[in-house]
């Protein structure tokens, strides 16, 4: 009685206020947004295609997909039958010691071949961070089984973004995801970020540059000791340290470097798999020959949670040597191989295969990257508009022509999105500079980049009216 008399008044509240006294938010001002200082919540209640709709029936174009994930756009009901169905059918089961399900087994099968050569199996998780926990756990592993204890370390780099756990938080190159945390470094080290804009020296290009995050990471392995640097973690595509395409030829030195040292490379796709740069995997595009893959997002366009690694050749064939030393693998999860996730994934990649969606990122991509470029490159706040596929990032500087970054207290990226934002566009203020990131469905439409591109010209009228 006690207990229902407590909860009674918040059953008088509205959404907004029951909101700010229940939930804790992710990356958010936790005291001002309880407070009420931060505004209301955005409430979404549906959505279709690109656009979704707030509590407040306003429509607003959602030009990041959620969080690069809603790939095949919101409102599929062909996802969401195949959830109901299977949720009827079986609704879970789990995948220890042999047990299975046929979602999950079709839906491996599938992902092997749409994989890079040389990908054996695939083991599920839920989330891109879990995903990237197993990746470490598996090169440990590796390596123990051989009889290699020492060679543990992980290379990442600077502005690389791998989760938010414990290591693979700690991979994660961006010190907002540490502040505070005493996230263990341990056996992490981060090199040098690929970003020719910000990281090259004046006149260097792109070719010569990656030569030098090359030597620049050879020079840590010889530091730190071939003996002891077991993998190299990289997103194919920086994505959340600010979406940027590799440098030319980035790809192929840091490859070769790897192979010199035998260093395994985790390919992490999280954002880059599944379509998202006009492509099965952003490796096929970048040449990229890896020993593990991470998977998540565009796996099941956020449906329903689903992540998984994907185990190259190599990795898996020490694996099974590990049952004579340590007998069953024994890593797994309650929900490894869930049986309504996979449907969602296998109705997702039936969608993308069935319409195209892939040849829309190829057609659409490129109109939007250029569009962005034609309206906004000659701006002088603007340093940089880069991007690749359905993928594409305007950066602002304070000085062009000197590449100074504004002073990061008058916080100009957070300021563009929300001005963005108020125009019915979302768009993502990035971490680790002023950057205005875009990651929209891949089933845009030319329309929509015409509403995005008229709506940012607008936002930045507002934040930068005498430019
Ligand atoms: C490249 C990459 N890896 C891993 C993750 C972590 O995924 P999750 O948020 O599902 O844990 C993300 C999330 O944005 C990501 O972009």
């Amino acid at each position: 009685m006690t207990f229902d008399s407590e909860i009674a008044p918040l059953r008088n509240q509205s959404l907004e206020q029951l909101d700010r006294a229940s939930l804790i938010h992710p990356f958010t001002n936790l005291r001002a947004y309880a407070a009420g200082d931060a505004g209301d919540p955005r409430i979404v209640t549906g959505g279709k295609g690109a656009w979704i709709r707030d509590q407040n029936g306003r429509e607003i174009l959602d030009a990041f997909a959620g969080l690069y994930c809603v790939n095949v756009g919101y409102g599929r009901t062909e996802i969401a039958d195949a959830i109901a169905e299977q949720a009827h059918k079986l609704a879970y089961y789990h995948a220890y010691a042999g047990s299975s399900n046929e979602p999950a087994i079709r839906l491996a099968d599938k992902m092997l071949s749409m994989a890079p050569a040389g990908m054996q199996r695939v083991y599920f998780g839920l989330s891109g961070s879990d995903a990237n926990e197993t990746q470490v756990k598996l090169v440990w592993y590796y390596n123990n089984v051989l009889g290699r204890p020492e060679k543990k370390k992980i290379i990442s780099r600077r502005r690389g973004y791998h989760g938010g756990t414990i290591i693979s938080g700690a991979l994660t190159g961006l010190n907002v995801y540490h502040a505070g945390f005493d996230l263990p470094y341990g056996p992490i080290r981060h090199t040098t970020a690929p970003h020719h804009y910000w990281e090259a020296e004046a006149g260097m290009s792109e070719q010569e540059f990656s030569v030098r995050c090359a030597e620049d990471l050879e020079r840590m392995i010889l530091e730190e000791g071939p003996d002891t640097v077991a993998a190299f973690i990289g997103e194919p595509v920086l994505g959340t340290g600010g979406i940027v395409p590799p440098p030319a030829g980035y790809w192929e030195a840091i490859q070769a470097v790897l192979h010199k040292y035998d260093i395994l490379l985790i390919a992490d796709e999280v954002v880059t798999g599944f379509g998202r740069i006009g492509a099965n995997f952003g490796s096929d595009v970048y040449g990229i020959r890896p020993d593990l893959i991470t998977v998540a997002k565009g796996l099941t366009s956020a449906y329903l949670p689903l992540s998984a690694v994907i185990v190259g050749e190599r990795v898996w064939e020490v694996l099974q040597k590990g049952q004579d030393h340590y007998g069953p693998f024994s890593h797994g999860y309650t929900y490894s191989a869930h049986p309504v996730c996979a449907a969602a994934g296998l109705a997702n990649l039936e969608l993308i295969e069935r319409e195209d969606i892939m040849g829309n990122v190829q057609s659409v991509g490129p109109y939007l990257l250029e569009s962005l470029r034609a309206a906004f490159a000659h701006h002088p706040k603007v340093g940089e508009v880069r991007g690749v596929g359905m993928l594409a990032a305007i950066e602002f500087v304070d000085d062009k022509d000197r590449k100074v970054r504004f002073d990061p207290a008058e916080k100009i990226g957070a300021r563009v999105s929300a001005a963005c934002a108020e125009r019915g566009l979302l768009a993502r203020g990035m971490p680790g500079g002023d950057i205005l990131g875009f990651a929209p469905p891949l089933v845009l439409t030319r329309d929509d980049v015409d509403t995005i591109v008229a709506r940012v010209g607008g936002a930045l009228a507002t934040v930068f009216p005498n430019a």
